[in-house]
């Protein structure tokens, strides 16, 4: 990969991803799209038939089918939690790219989203707690962060090419 994205739910890892494979005419990848795939169905419908523990298998073995493809990679929230992923994401040594947003603006962004179960099983206060158990994988994993609460995706993704060097 020549770029990763994390960061929790409703930061925008898909949106700034697409924006930045475009800009650089770079291929895209979803991690949750590649999962999807491969399980031939929805998440909603792998976490109801497997779990969250049959989720994250099908997680990691997509993030491992990444490893040696080159272009942009959105993860899900949850990728960077698994030491082994975490591993992973190291060895692929792109640059890892924490896009992070308060917990105000995040509950905003994925209240009532769909197709997301853990905000579903959780509700607001399990997110609160999940959002600050999550913060020092994420810190841990990248190697540049950026706020986005107040930045539009086409702003972030320019901060983001202006971090790397990167113009087009
Ligand atoms: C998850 C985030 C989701 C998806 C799954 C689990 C998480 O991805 O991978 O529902 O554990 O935070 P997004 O961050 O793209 O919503």
């Amino acid at each position: 990969m020549d770029l990763i994205l994390v960061g929790f739910m409703g930061s925008g890892k898909s949106t700034v991803g697409k924006l930045l494979a475009q800009k650089l005419d770079k291929e895209y990848f979803d991690l949750d799209e590649l999962v999807v795939q491969r399980a031939g169905m929805s998440i909603q419908e792998i976490f109801e038939q497997s779990g969250e523990a049959g989720f994250r298998k099908i997680e990691q073995q997509c993030l491992r089918d990444t490893e040696h493809l080159s272009g942009i990679l959105s993860t899900g929230g949850g990728t960077p939690i698994p030491e082994n992923n975490q591993q992973i994401l190291n060895k692929m040594g792109a640059p890892v790219v924490l896009l992070a947003a308060s917990i105000e603006t995040t509950l905003a962004r994925i209240t009532d989203s769909d197709g997301r179960p853990l905000v579903e099983q959780l509700g607001p206060s399990g997110l609160n707690k999940l959002f600050k158990q999550r913060q020092i994988a994420y810190s841990q994993v990248s190697d540049f962060q950026i706020h986005t609460d107040r930045l539009s995706p086409v702003e972030v993704t320019e901060q983001i090419m202006e971090q790397f060097q990167v113009v087009k």
